[in-house]
């Protein structure tokens, strides 16, 4: 059976999430795809850190050389986060012949076209289905499923620490700080939550969404952006007395020759789908011109749904690598 190496950069919540889904599921991996998929070395420093998933220690590295460089690593997996050294070890990765795979939304966001060239010019496959909407398998939905239709409009809930925070507050009792930090404690926000808060995770997010059903390039900085910190207790409870509930929503639409689009807290009455959309949980609606209306719904957040769509990527370029 040929064995598929695997290179892991980061094992924090969600490198340990990718760890784990392919632990438990290995047997029913190798069996469903004729692959022999092993994640080999792993760039981390907290070699302290309780993880609840078998490594041995001399699988560890401090060197992403040790990776990047590998004539032995076919795959590597990019989970760092932000936008350096996260991308120019993509980069690197790619100009040394190996596939690559993140969920690292702000690096793609930010760096989109020297990514997705640089992996042409190499001959090697990208992928980044992580890196929106957590588990919900929406870049593969819109880039192969839906790709026969033209897309009208793209609308969602696609960050779920700050869903988890407005639904904590609403029907939790919790104050924001305190659903803060049960997000936190869960593993769904950002090493710095402040992206998550102020609305910039959700624009990097609709950026890379932008991209794949528009074919347009929007820098996440030129999409009006408004968080939620700005929230209150008062404005939760104003929105229950009128029918409805906050919610983040991100939106990009077709509007004359163009598209708009903007990430802001909106209100969404009761009757609507995504008023039902609760805690870490993200759904994007998509209108394309020939299937209608559509609603993608799951877990946007935490380490084994993200783990889930970072392994489905490698799955994919794996059965790619053996064909
Ligand atoms: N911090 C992000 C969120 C992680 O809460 O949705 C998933 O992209």
């Amino acid at each position: 059976m040929k064995q598929i190496r695997i290179g892991l950069l980061g094992m924090g919540n969600i490198g340990t999430g990718t760890y784990k889904t392919l632990e438990m599921n290995k047997a029913h991996i190798m069996a469903g795809t004729g692959l022999d998929l092993a994640i080999t070395r792993i760039l981390e420093k907290d070699l302290a850190r309780k993880r609840d998933v078998t490594v041995a220690p001399e699988q560890f590295t401090q060197e992403a050389a040790d990776i990047l460089e590998a004539p032995d690593i076919d795959i590597v997996i990019e989970l760092l986060g932000g936008i350096e050294p996260a991308t120019g070890f993509m980069l690197t990765a790619m100009q040394n012949g190996k596939h690559v795979v993140t969920a690292n939304k702000a690096a793609v966001a930010a760096n989109y076209d020297k990514l997705l060239n640089t992996a042409r010019a190499n001959r090697v496959m990208f992928r980044f289905e992580a890196s929106v909407g957590g588990g919900i398998p929406i870049l593969n939905a819109l880039t192969a499923a839906l790709i026969a239709n033209e897309y009208e409009e793209i609308r969602g809930i696609l960050n779920g620490t700050t869903n988890y925070i407005l639904t904590q507050m609403a029907e939790g009792g919790l104050s924001y700080e305190q659903a803060l930090k049960s997000a936190q404690a869960q593993g769904f926000a950002e090493a710095d939550p402040t992206a998550d808060v102020e609305g910039h995770d959700v624009a990097n997010k609709l950026s890379i969404l932008i991209s794949l059903a528009f074919g347009k390039r929007v820098p996440p900085e030129t999409i009006p952006t408004v968080g939620i910190t700005g929230i209150t207790m008062r404005d939760i409870e104003n929105a229950s007395a009128q029918g409805g509930k906050l919610k983040l929503i991100a939106l990009a639409r077709k509007k004359g020759g163009d598209i708009e689009y903007s990430v802001g807290p909106t209100f969404v009455a009761n009757a609507h789908p995504l008023a039902g959309v609760n805690n870490e949980f993200n759904a994007i609606f998509v209108k394309g011109n020939a299937v209608g209306e559509l609603m993608f719904y799951g877990k946007g957040a935490g380490p084994l749904p993200t783990g889930s769509a970072v392994m489905g990527d490698v799955i994919e370029i794996a059965r790619a690598v053996a064909r």
